[in-house]
């Protein structure tokens, strides 16, 4: 278990994950019963785009730094630009959240979240990010297996983000998938993969038609062709029982992920499974 957010944070994949999670969130709040969030893979909640970490990856640069600095990028990004300026208040642009500090900015009051984070290294920095989070609470555990068990009769987001270090993270998803639906058919499951060859991503989709989700968005910013699997050349949210508002708002982050940080042959697609 190798794998450290903070080489990552910022970059085109978490622009295009938090844009829909941060338009997923405001529909899903704007009116109704308390709401509860799963994040499944939390991570650190705060990355310091200023630290070692990521300086060295430099993936902030083609991501999160070039959405500060186009004036006319898309509404779907304005709740993402708002949280990073609030951290960072006049200052530089260091500090960038995670999924769980998007969603705790989002909750109202009776809203709930838990995050699973496997490394505790991690999760005690996301106890401390999210220590005046009302609502939010941290648990070192197996985040598909909690997942597994929620809850049922409420308003639910199961948010699943995995790192894609073991060969069984795609059909944990689709299990994961199941059992949420299974004890909540109205949930709105939003996981997260990367796309590096179509073989990988169709197998994925496959084993999720299997299941026979309710209706299921699939959301593909593609960088460039897919042509060289060890690559990241792009990445895709697939959505299960998306809030109605999402499949614009994804278009639109897609759109502009692909035509200011993709190359030639690449590719935004937003299409119902
Ligand atoms: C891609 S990062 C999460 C990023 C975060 N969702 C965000 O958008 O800011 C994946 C995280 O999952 C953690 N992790 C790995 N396996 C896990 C598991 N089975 N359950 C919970 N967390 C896990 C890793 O330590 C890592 O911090």
């Amino acid at each position: 278990m190798n794998y450290r957010h903070a080489f990552h944070a910022g970059n085109f994949a978490d622009l295009v994950k938090h844009a829909c999670l941060t338009a997923a969130l405001a529909e899903m709040t704007a009116a109704g019963p308390p709401l509860q969030v799963i994040d499944t893979h939390a991570g650190a909640g705060l990355y310091d785009l200023g630290g070692e970490d990521a300086r060295r990856t430099a993936e902030a640069e083609r991501g999160v730094y070039a959405l500060l600095a186009d004036r006319s990028a898309p509404a779907v990004f304005a709740p993402l630009k708002g949280q990073i300026a609030k951290l960072n208040g006049k200052g530089d642009p260091r500090l960038y959240p995670g999924s769980p500090l998007l969603v705790a900015a989002a909750l109202r009051k009776a809203d709930t979240l838990l995050a699973c984070e496997l490394r505790p290294e991690e999760a005690g920095r996301l106890r401390v990010a999210l220590k005046q989070s009302r609502g939010a609470e941290v648990v070192i555990a197996d985040g598909f297996t909690l997942a597994s068990r929620v809850k049922t009769g409420q308003p639910t987001l199961v948010l699943i983000d995995p790192p894609f270090e073991r060969g069984d993270d795609y059909d944990q998803i689709v299990r994961t998938t199941a059992a949420v639906l299974r004890r909540n058919r109205g949930a709105v499951i939003m996981a997260w993969t990367p796309l590096k060859d179509l073989e990988t991503f169709d197998a994925y989709l496959r084993g999720l038609e299997a299941i026979r989700p309710p209706q299921t968005l699939v959301i593909e910013a593609r960088l460039r062709p897919l042509d060289d699997p060890m690559r990241l050349n792009g990445c895709a949210l697939v959505v299960v029982n998306p809030p109605p508002g999402l499949e614009p708002a994804a278009r639109s982050a897609c759109d502009w992920v692909v035509a200011k940080l993709g190359s030639s042959g690449g590719q935004a697609r937003v299409w119902g499974l």
